[in-house]
């Protein structure tokens, strides 16, 4: 499952989830391209990883900066194999009776154009290399795609559209272009919130989930952004992928399973028990 000459686009690869898949996929041998609004971490980018990157500081919201990652990733490596979307922004859990109602257009659209129309951006200026190379789409999701209180209102629904996309897009592209999805649980991350309800520079709770994490993931921990990584290669190698289109793993640590009450565990002495 190496991905040896592959060249993948990963947006958000400056920081968090997209930074960790960028140092696994650099390590299984694919070449690089990142969309990110961060100047500095596309500068730090190009400063760990050299010429096997090569990093745009644009909006996924605008269809010219993601036109400009996929001419700049084929100029370089002169192909496209795959694409990564992957930046997002989260709603820090607003509750319809929470949201102040002159705030509730401005952060709809703010959260869907990122997490949903920046999706499509991405997928529309990939289209021509991608169908060229038989390639595949790979989009994060989240257990908020499925199941409610991984967020507000907005950002679930958010995600839900983009499980909607991942279906449609597998339909129309097949068999030209492969298209996933992986649906990640809670990673201590950066994650920021929507400008338009003074949130973009919120700070994610995510220590304070990882230190609570044995009380409401099954699994018992909450994943590192690099222990999610695997499943995206999984996803992008032409190996492995074959029979996958439109399918979208649900990576949460169990989030599917935990049922009704406390978080189903074997307990701590399940070993002395057998
Ligand atoms: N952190 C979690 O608990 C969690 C859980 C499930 C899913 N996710 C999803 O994982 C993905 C990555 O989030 P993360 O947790 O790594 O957060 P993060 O903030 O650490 O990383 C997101 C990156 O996206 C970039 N970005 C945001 N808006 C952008 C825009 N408009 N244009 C270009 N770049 C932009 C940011 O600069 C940042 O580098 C998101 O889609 C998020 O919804 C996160």
């Amino acid at each position: 499952m190496r991905l040896d000459n592959q060249t993948v686009i990963i947006t958000g690869g400056a920081s968090g989830l997209g930074a960790a898949i960028v140092k696994r996929f650099i390590n299984e041998g694919a070449n690089i391209g990142v969309l990110d609004r961060s100047e500095s971490g596309c500068d730090q980018l190009r400063e760990q990883y050299g010429e096997r990157v090569v990093c745009v500081s644009g909006d996924v919201r605008q269809f010219s900066d993601n036109e400009k990652i996929v001419n700049e990733c084929v100029e370089t490596f002169g192909k496209l194999d795959c694409v990564i979307g992957n930046a997002g922004i989260w709603d820090y859990n607003m509750t319809l009776v929470d949201m102040p109602a002159e705030k509730l257009t401005a952060s709809f659209h703010e959260l869907f154009d990122i997490n949903v129309l920046g999706y499509m951006m991405l997928s529309k200026a990939a289209l021509k290399p991608l169908v060229a190379s038989n390639g595949s789409m790979l989009f994060t999701v989240s257990n908020a795609g499925f199941l409610p209180n991984g967020g507000g209102m907005l950002y679930t629904a958010t995600k839900h559209a983009v499980v909607g996309m991942i279906k449609q897009l597998a339909f129309e592209l097949a068999p030209h272009v492969r298209v996933n999805g992986v649906a990640p649980g809670g990673i201590s991350t950066e994650l920021k919130g929507p400008e338009s309800l003074g949130m973009d520079n919120a700070k994610f709770p995510g220590e304070k989930m990882a230190s609570s994490a044995k009380n409401f993931v099954p699994v018992g921990e909450l994943p590192t952004p690099a222990e999610y990584s695997g499943a995206y290669v999984f996803f992008a190698s032409r190996d492995d992928n074959v029979p996958s289109t439109g399918a979208i793993l649900n990576h949460d640590g169990g989030f599917g399973i935990r049922g009704l009450g406390p978080v189903p565990r074997g307990g701590d002495d399940l070993l002395s028990k057998l």
